[in-house]
């Protein structure tokens, strides 16, 4: 037991992470894709573990390392990962959507790859894909269940982060600030942790690890009393 007899946080919780950037099939071979490396997905899932905590990690198109002892299922497109998050948020006390999930996928995509005709491109036609983190904030799978979702603004970072929490309706919302290289596929983070109760928790750049660290010291107070 820490300070106060409290139990010890994350210690034998449940612990749910999407890392990574999912790919949306335009044919056979080629996807629309995003840039993100997964890596503060895979520091959430190694510090939760640290922490006492079972991972289930849904990985979207990651190239790193799984972590020991995480349970990894791996996911191409925003639908499968929908999937397996659905599939698996009943049980989780916590679920953090650290992935970045395409907001757009093609309407289809081809059987066959497609070939250039001397004719110019053929447009690709969109649709818009569900919104996973908004599906799981606005009807929680279990009591007290804590939903963290990441957003990535390049201006007006705190306005469209609080904008962004309200509509969402998740529990915290960390706010990267990106753009001139920050953020994406770099070593280190920085990041302001809003709260639907008002607060706001400004997290200095450094490590994933340690913004890893510091959203989970966040989570642990907001945990429904203990099972242990
Ligand atoms: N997210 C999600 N499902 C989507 C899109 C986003 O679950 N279809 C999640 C991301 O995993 C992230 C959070 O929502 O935790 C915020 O993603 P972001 O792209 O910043 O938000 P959007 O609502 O897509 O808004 P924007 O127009 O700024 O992209
Ligand atoms: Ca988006």
């Amino acid at each position: 037991l820490a300070h106060g007899g409290a139990p010890s946080g994350l210690a034998g919780r449940r612990v749910l992470i999407s890392a990574g950037g999912t790919r949306e099939p335009i044919d056979p071979v080629r996807f629309i894709g995003n840039r993100s490396s997964g890596r503060q997905g895979y520091a959430l899932a190694a510090t939760a573990l640290a922490r006492g905590a079972e991972v289930v990690l849904v990985s979207a198109n990651v190239g790193l390392p799984d972590p020991a002892g995480a349970d990894v299922r791996r996911v191409g497109s925003a639908q499968e990962l929908r999937e397996a998050v659905l599939a698996e948020r009943a049980k989780a006390d916590v679920i953090v959507m650290a992935a970045a999930v395409a907001d757009f996928r093609p309407v289809s995509s081809a059987e066959g790859k497609i070939k250039k005709t001397g004719a110019g491109p053929a447009p690709i036609e969109l649709v818009e894909n569900p919104d996973i983190l908004l599906e799981i904030s606005g009807e929680r799978a279990r009591a007290g269940q804590v939903v963290v979702g990441f957003a990535a603004e390049t201006d007006h970072v705190l306005e469209y982060g609080r904008a962004k929490l309200a509509r969402k309706g998740c529990d915290l919302l960390v706010v990267n600030q990106v753009g001139g290289g920050r953020a994406f596929g770099t070593e280190d983070n920085q990041a302001m942790v809003l709260g639907a109760d008002g607060s706001a928790t400004e997290i200095p750049n450094g490590p994933k690890e340690d913004l890893a660290d510091r959203v989970w010291d966040l989570v642990e107070p907001r945990l429904a009393p203990g099972h242990t």
